[in-house]
């Protein structure tokens, strides 16, 4: 086997371990354009610097999508947190692996981008955490929701999509640092992460 065949055999194709495509590429495309739009019209009169902050890793790809949509001016700022130690099972408590740092706190609408709202722990720990700051105001959007799932009562303020107590990857969403760059959201095949 030449080192050629040999990468090939260990890098199989991140489709094969989809079981179902739940939303497709284009459809995701046309719902971030309404979210956008949704967006332009809710901050329309804020004096305020409407700051998008990205949860890494998870919503680096909407938030690319999402951010050239906006047609009002954005800033764009980060936080890491980490509520799932790995896999799929949540650790239930909210740790932040990277801060935002700013002085104008009190200047900022922060939009909070997520991939996903599982349990709710980790939108509604940071949305307390940023009105702590002093944010202007703090509010959520997120790609998918699974609202069967929630241990707390959390309501996100823009949603992409609602979805079914699935795994999902793909835009962004992975298993185990895979399947980010799929550019729709797929199922996981349940023997790739289930005993
Ligand atoms: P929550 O605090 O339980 O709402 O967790 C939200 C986080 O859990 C998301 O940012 C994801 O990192 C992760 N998560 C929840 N469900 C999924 C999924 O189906 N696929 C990939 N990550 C998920
Ligand atoms: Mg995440």
């Amino acid at each position: 086997m030449t080192i050629d065949e040999k990468t090939a055999f260990h890098k199989t194709s991140p489709e094969s371990d989809i079981a179902e495509i739940l939303i497709s590429g284009e459809e995701i495309q046309k719902r971030v354009t309404e979210i956008a739009a949704q967006i332009d019209e809710y901050y329309a009169n804020s004096p305020n610097n409407l700051i998008l902050l990205g949860i890494l890793k998870g919503s680096v790809v909407f938030l690319s999508d999402l951010m050239k949509k906006i047609k009002s001016p954005v800033e764009i700022d980060f936080m890491k947190v980490s509520s799932y130690h790995s896999g799929t099972v949540s650790s239930g408590t909210v740790t932040i692996m990277l801060d935002i740092r700013r002085q104008d706190f009190n200047k900022c609408d922060i939009l909070i981008i997520e991939d996903i709202i599982d349990s709710g722990r980790t939108l509604s720990y940071l949305t307390n955490y940023l009105k702590l700051k002093g944010a202007a105001s703090v509010h959520t959007c997120t790609l998918l929701d699974k609202p069967s799932r929630r241990e707390v009562d959390f309501t996100p303020d823009f949603c992409g999509f609602e979805i079914p107590d699935k795994f999902v990857v793909g835009y962004g969403l992975d298993y185990n640092e895979k399947y980010r760059a799929l550019p729709y959201v797929g199922v996981l095949r349940d023997e790739l992460y289930k005993n």
